[in-house]
């Protein structure tokens, strides 16, 4: 079968190797040098099974039917299903998603390709796709939640929690199109996943076919709840560090109750990356005028951590002359290269507004400056040169500088 993809990004790229074990999958970019690296068999992000899959594929021990395009006819023209990949930033200025690239994708398919089931894996605000069925009179458009985490991208599309696809409850065609595609998912996880036992009793990967709706509500608010723990534990280590408290010996107690667990719970300097915290704020955006007092706490909480880390740095580097604040990685988790929306840049930018220096280590980093401060490649001199060293994560790399370091990464742990 021909599949589509647009986008080759973390979601794009995983869904597309997923799918190229047993069907045609063609994917598509708007970006040349992402193209060109994919069709060379050089994964453009850092991920290990990403990295296999291409080997693999260049070798021919495990050859995959994948290849990377910039031209829109080779990639859509006969495709039964079309994923959209494509980003959605948050727009502060509308305080909604930019959904604009998801709306060139699906253009440039229909402009030629009237049939495609389009499988939109971007994540949208709530009500989306049946907004979007409406305005473009396209009945063909599906919805399916991604729940990769960045660095496990194809990971956890081999091992998948859940496969979600959204369809309209009246509309039997398109139902039949997302079982279709959720069986196509299936047939791309580790085949051990088949016989796996859940935790509620069932056998396999859990498949649910929902409204659209509902579908885009199941991603979102995921997400939500996934910033709430992590805010949670943020804030219990605020209260800890501000009281001269054992944060690890609460967590641990705390997390001993089996229905609180203890997973997800190690305090960072906020949530971040990606997804978290503009998912947060587009949830937020859906309740407009739905009463509530949780969502609204929950992004104001990450505004909270963050001020309150950077007065904790502000008050190591009090009575040193000219300090230094050495950021170790601007990354948001260890493992990965990517560095969007990283709770350590708001940090930083708190720190910088109070005219203090600071000395960037980023070894993925091309340029030597990032937003004014000096980025460097040099791990010794970093460490001298920086009064304190801030790390949202620890590495071995910090080791012989423990006296500079402030960091909230007391599990070491993602
Ligand atoms: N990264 C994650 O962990 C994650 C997890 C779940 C869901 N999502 C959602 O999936 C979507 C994509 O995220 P991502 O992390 O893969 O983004 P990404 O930025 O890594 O990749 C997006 C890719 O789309 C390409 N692109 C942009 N416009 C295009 C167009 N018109 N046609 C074809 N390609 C185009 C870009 O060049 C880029 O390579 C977002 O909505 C995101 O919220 C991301």
């Amino acid at each position: 079968m021909k599949i589509a993809v647009a986008g080759t990004g973390y979601v794009g790229l995983s869904v597309a190797l997923l799918l190229a074990q047993h069907n045609e999958v063609h994917a598509l970019d708007i970006v040349p040098e992402k193209v060109a690296m994919l069709n060379e068999g050089t994964s453009p992000i850092v991920d290990t099974e990403i990295t296999a899959f291409l080997d693999g594929n260049k070798s021919g021990k495990k050859p995959l039917g994948f290849s990377a395009t910039l031209d829109a006819k080779e990639a859509y023209e006969g495709a039964e299903f079309a994923v959209v990949a494509t980003p959605t930033n948050y727009d502060s200025q509308q305080n909604y998603f930019d959904t604009s690239s998801v709306e060139a994708a699906i253009s440039a398919i229909r402009e030629v390709n009237a049939t495609a089931w389009i499988i939109i894996k971007s994540t949208i605000p709530v009500g989306y796709t049946e907004h979007l069925r409406i305005r473009l009179s396209d009945e063909r458009l599906l919805f399916s939640p991604e729940f990769l985490r960045e660095g496990h991208a194809l990971y956890d599309n081999l091992h998948p929690s859940r496969i979600v696809l959204g369809a309209p409850a009246d509309d039997g065609q398109a139902i039949e199109a997302a079982h279709a595609f959720a069986n196509l998912l299936e047939e791309g996880a580790d085949p051990a996943e088949l016989s796996r036992h859940n935790e509620n009793g069932s056998v396999g990967i859990p498949k649910l076919v929902v409204g659209t709706t509902e579908a885009e509500a199941i991603k979102l608010f995921a997400n939500t709840y996934l910033a709430l723990r992590v805010a949670y534990f943020n804030e219990l280590d605020t209260y800890a560090e501000s009281r001269g408290l054992s944060t690890r010996d609460i967590i641990t107690g705390v997390c001993l109750d089996p229905r609180i667990r203890s997973d997800y719970n190690n305090p960072s300097f906020g949530y971040g990356g990606y997804c978290l915290p503009k998912d947060t704020k587009q949830l937020l955006a859906n309740y407009s005028e739905v009463p509530q007092n949780l969502i609204s706490a929950i992004v104001d909480a990450n505004r909270t951590r963050k001020d309150f880390i950077a007065s904790e740095i502000e008050n190591r580097i009090q009575g040193i002359e000219n300090p230094v604040v050495g950021v170790y990685r601007l990354t948001m988790k260890s493992g990965s290269d990517n560095f969007r929306q990283s709770a350590i840049q708001g940090v930083m930018k708190r720190v910088k507004a109070r005219g203090v220096q600071v000395l960037v280590y980023e070894p993925t980093m091309r340029d030597s400056e990032f937003f004014g401060s000096e980025v460097t490649k040099d791990l010794e001199d970093f460490k001298r040169r920086s009064s304190v060293i801030v790390a949202n994560r620890w590495n071995s790399d910090l080791a012989g500088a423990e006296e500079k370091i402030y960091t909230r990464d007391l599990f070491k742990r993602d």
